[in-house]
């Protein structure tokens, strides 16, 4: 099969590589990619939102399926018009999208279905006033959302009801976020400890991919800006079967049927924010898609071949596909640009490569320059790899993080951290 991935970053050179070990495929393009996925498939320089070039593409090579990686082009639709040309797509139409383009339609609709979420309002511009008076009855601190897509930047946790109401204000008028802020969804703040886990369904059976953490801010010690991703470590130790049925019964089960309820088809990835409160998965929030970095330690330790659980997705067969997981632990570490998530300077020569040892590298930020691969964004490379514990995969994380070299490289040294010894 001709098999046609959207998206640029770490995700997608680990779904690249993933897929072009499946003996099913013949031929992978990506769309546009980076400097890692070049090693399993062509590169294509076409914007995953472009539909007229993807559907022109789609008819001209032949494919026979699109993996939809990021959530900007399912949000517009991309997999809807990709469908009416025939074409199977890994990734939900614009309605099942909702659930990540639109905070205040996923919080309505886990309200309707009894999946458990924290305390909330929603306001639009022009109801400043209400919004104010609703801040100001909350417990501290308290949580300030813009409904819409923010790049992973529009949630506040404000300790005072003034930096509430202020952010609110901004929201509000679109004097930040744009478009994104013009709904505002304020939020009870819940205390615990974050997983996410990832389901892939048809529409009526699903797996339950391996639950992962990552560490989203910048600093060790989980301090300082919120970045895509620093790290991420795979499987949880915490989500143990018990905790996983519950998972299942109390959330994937009630938000799947939920999605039927609503006439919502969907087929593609749903990935849970879980907060766990004494115990209890809450839910803070869906993605319509996989997470990056969490991509970089799920697909290693899923032994199955990934085309043919997608095939049974496209299908509706996927109770009948058979799905295994490599009960060792896999660990990345995210080497990113100096600067990052500020500015920072592109176009850094990256080396030793070919230096490192027991490491899936995927490729994030990169582009291939002449001979040379050289950094592109804010995240460059993604290091994951195998170990007996979190300790063990970690070491070897940290060993070849150190090996890479480029000017600026700058990585977490407490991934997982938090995690071991338990
Ligand atoms: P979201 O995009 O909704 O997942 O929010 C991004 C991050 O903000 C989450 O990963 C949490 O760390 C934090 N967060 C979101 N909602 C809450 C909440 N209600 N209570 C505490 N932290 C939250
Ligand atoms: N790592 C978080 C995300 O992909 O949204």
């Amino acid at each position: 099969m001709n098999i046609l991935i959207l998206g640029a970053g770490g995700r997608e050179h680990a779904f690249s590589w993933k897929l072009a070990q499946s003996p099913k495929v013949s031929q992978l393009y990506i769309a546009p990619g980076n400097a890692g996925t070049s090693q399993h498939g062509i590169n294509v320089p076409i914007s995953p939102t472009d539909k007229a070039a993807l559907a022109a593409f789609v008819k001209e090579k032949d494919i026979d399926m699109v993996v939809v990686g990021p959530e900007q082009p399912l949000v517009e639709g991309v997999a809807d018009f990709l469908r009416t040309q025939g074409v199977p797509v890994i990734g939900p139409g614009k309605d099942g999208a909702e659930l990540e383009g639109s905070k205040e339609f996923s919080k309505r609709f886990m309200d309707k279905y009894n999946i458990p979420t924290a305390a909330y309002a929603a306001f639009v511009s022009g109801q400043q006033a209400e919004a104010e008076a609703f801040i100001r009855r909350q417990a501290l601190p308290v949580v300030v959302k813009a409904s819409g897509l923010a790049a992973g930047k529009g949630v506040l946790i404000c300790d005072s009801h003034i930096e509430a109401i202020e952010a609110t204000r901004k929201m509000l008028s679109g004097e930040s976020f744009g478009e994104a802020g013009q709904t505002v969804v304020i939020e009870q703040y819940l205390d615990g400890i974050e997983i996410s886990v990832f389901v892939l369904t048809d529409g009526n059976s699903y797996k339950l991919l391996p639950s992962a953490k990552d560490y989203k801010r910048i600093g060790e010690g989980d301090t300082g800006l919120n970045t895509g991703g620093m790290g991420a470590v795979s499987p949880v130790p915490f989500a143990d079967d018990d905790f996983m049925k519950t998972v299942r019964k109390t959330i994937v089960e009630p938000t799947l049927a939920g999605l039927q309820a609503e006439n919502i088809s969907y087929q593609g990835f749903i990935f849970i924010g879980l907060m766990v409160v004494d115990g209890t998965p809450i839910v803070l929030e869906y993605n319509v898609r996989m997470g990056d970095p969490e991509t970089e330690v799920v697909l290693p330790r899923i032994e199955s071949d990934l085309l043919d659980l997608f095939i049974g997705v496209a299908e509706g067969r996927l109770d009948e596909k058979s799905f295994s997981i490599d009960p060792r632990t896999c660990t990345t570490v995210m080497l990113v640009s100096g600067g990052y998530p500020g500015a920072y300077e592109k176009g850094k020569v990256i080396s030793e490569l070919e230096d490192t040892h027991e490491a899936i590298l995927f490729h994030a930020g990169t582009k291939a320059v002449k001979n040379e691969v050289v950094t592109d964004g804010g995240r460059v490379m993604a290091v994951s790899c195998f170990g007996t514990s979190i300790e063990h995969a970690i070491h070897l994380s940290l060993t070849n993080a150190s090996t890479i070299q480029f000017e600026g490289k700058y990585y977490r040294t407490d991934i997982g951290q938090d995690l071991m010894g338990g």
